[in-house]
């Protein structure tokens, strides 16, 4: 049966990008995976879901902030009229500066204890403020960001197709379980397909949204997984850290049934250069170094009379560092004074052995036994990375 509906249906369904023209239609489920159900939000939709937040929410900050303090100053007349009623709306996104380009820095969510008490005194109430400013400032900055469609989720393995939000076959993939109605997920991971040699797919801040039985749509309140951007190599699976997220705001996320669905939207999501982790240094063979070429560093064998360590120590900072009880240390701290295209040309040896350069340290007593020992270490090729 179709009836009128009315002003928060009307607005979810915006978002699905229907209208009220086949509000009927879509008011049922959407087929799973439908692409075309899940259209990025306009920015009237965004302006029109901001509101009706705030209505939402209204009454109880009222309740909180208003007091006399906030809607008519009456109690204390230099508190900031930011819930002027009649319409409080109009008020807070008047010139007082609540609402934020960026919603952490709202004053509503910064204010701690003053005359009144901190909104963070108010848990629930504090989330519904913090998720409405988002939507607020995305409406603001008009940006309308890349999204997945709706996926249906089902306890064991998930899979959303992150192809709609702008590189093709991304998917994110984790585990699912909803024990008690509280959607938790774990070992979450993204696969790129391969897309070219050192390519990638670069993806800031996935964040997740939950579409109720009833249209409604809900945004992951903390934003788990802001601090994500990153490059996600192509060809692989690699873990989204930290890996799982659980959804247990009530109303908002929970009681979550098998079948629901949610979608994951992005705030960039494009081909990237992938970056090499930086590599780390290493030692090819501690074990020979520690025989071969400690003795020679610590005053023993060849290097008799000018013992190394004594300068070149780790208190002193004096590059390249020996630490006589750590081999695999002092091997790495050398690996940039050897040269193993010209092994006689190398730092180390030229310092500590040869005559026409000039060392603070001076000379070892037997030169070319250091000279050799150390040209026929780093030929070797065993032990230098
Ligand atoms: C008396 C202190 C002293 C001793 C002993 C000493 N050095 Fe040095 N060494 C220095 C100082 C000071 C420098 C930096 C100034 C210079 O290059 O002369 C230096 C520089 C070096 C450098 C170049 C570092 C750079 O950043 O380019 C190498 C290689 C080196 N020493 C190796 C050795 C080796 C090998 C031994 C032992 C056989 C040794 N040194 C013994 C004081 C010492």
């Amino acid at each position: 049966m179709c009836r009128p509906v009315g002003g928060a249906l009307v607005i979810s369904l915006a978002w699905l990008g229907g209208g009220l023209s086949n509000a009927c239609t879509q008011q049922e489920d959407l087929p799973p995976g439908t692409g075309s159900g899940a259209k990025a939000p306009t920015e009237e939709d965004l302006k029109a879901q901001a509101k009706e937040l705030f209505t939402q929410l209204k009454p109880e900050l009222v309740k909180n902030c208003g007091q006399g303090c906030h809607n008519t100053a009456v109690a204390f007349k230099s508190a900031p009229l930011f819930l002027a009623p009649p319409d409080e709306y109009a008020s807070i996104k008047g010139a007082n500066g609540m609402v934020t380009e960026d919603a952490t820095a709202s004053p509503l969510l910064n204010k701690g204890e003053h005359e009144g008490p901190a909104l963070a005194s108010f848990a629930d109430l504090a989330t519904k403020v913090f998720t409405w400013l988002r939507f607020e400032a995305d409406a603001q900055g008009k940006k309308i960001l890349p999204s997945s469609a709706f996926v249906a989720i089902n306890a064991g393995a998930n899979e959303i197709d992150m192809s709609p939000a702008g590189v093709a076959g991304v998917k994110i993939r984790f585990d699912a379980a909803m024990p008690s109605g509280i959607l938790s997920i774990t070992k979450l991971r993204v696969f790129v397909p391969d897309v070219g040699v050192k390519k990638g797919a670069k993806i800031k801040r996935p964040l997740f949204y939950r579409l109720r039985k009833d249209n409604k749509l809900y945004v992951d309140p903390v934003d788990s997984f802001s601090y994500v951007d990153a490059v996600f190599p192509g060809g692989v699976e690699t873990p989204l850290p930290p890996g799982s997220a659980i959804f247990a705001v009530p109303e908002a996320w929970t009681p979550f049934q098998a079948g629901e669905k949610i979608r994951i939207q992005v705030e960039k999501m494009e081909l990237g250069d992938v970056v090499d982790p930086p590599k780390l240094p290493a030692c090819k063979n501690a074990a020979m170094f520690n025989t071969l070429l400690m003795p020679s560093l610590t005053g023993q064998g060849v290097g008799t009379g000018v013992t190394c360590s004594g300068c070149h120590s780790a208190n002193r900072g004096l590059n390249p560092v020996v630490v006589p009880a750590d081999a695999n240390a002092t091997c790495i701290n050398f690996t940039g004074f050897v040269n193993k295209t010209t092994p006689g040309q190398s730092r180390t040896i030229l310092k500590a052995a040869d005559g026409a350069t000039t060392h603070a340290g001076g000379k070892v007593t037997d030169t070319n036994g250091f000279t050799t020992t150390w040209t026929g270490a780093i030929t070797g090729g065993q032990i230098f990375e």
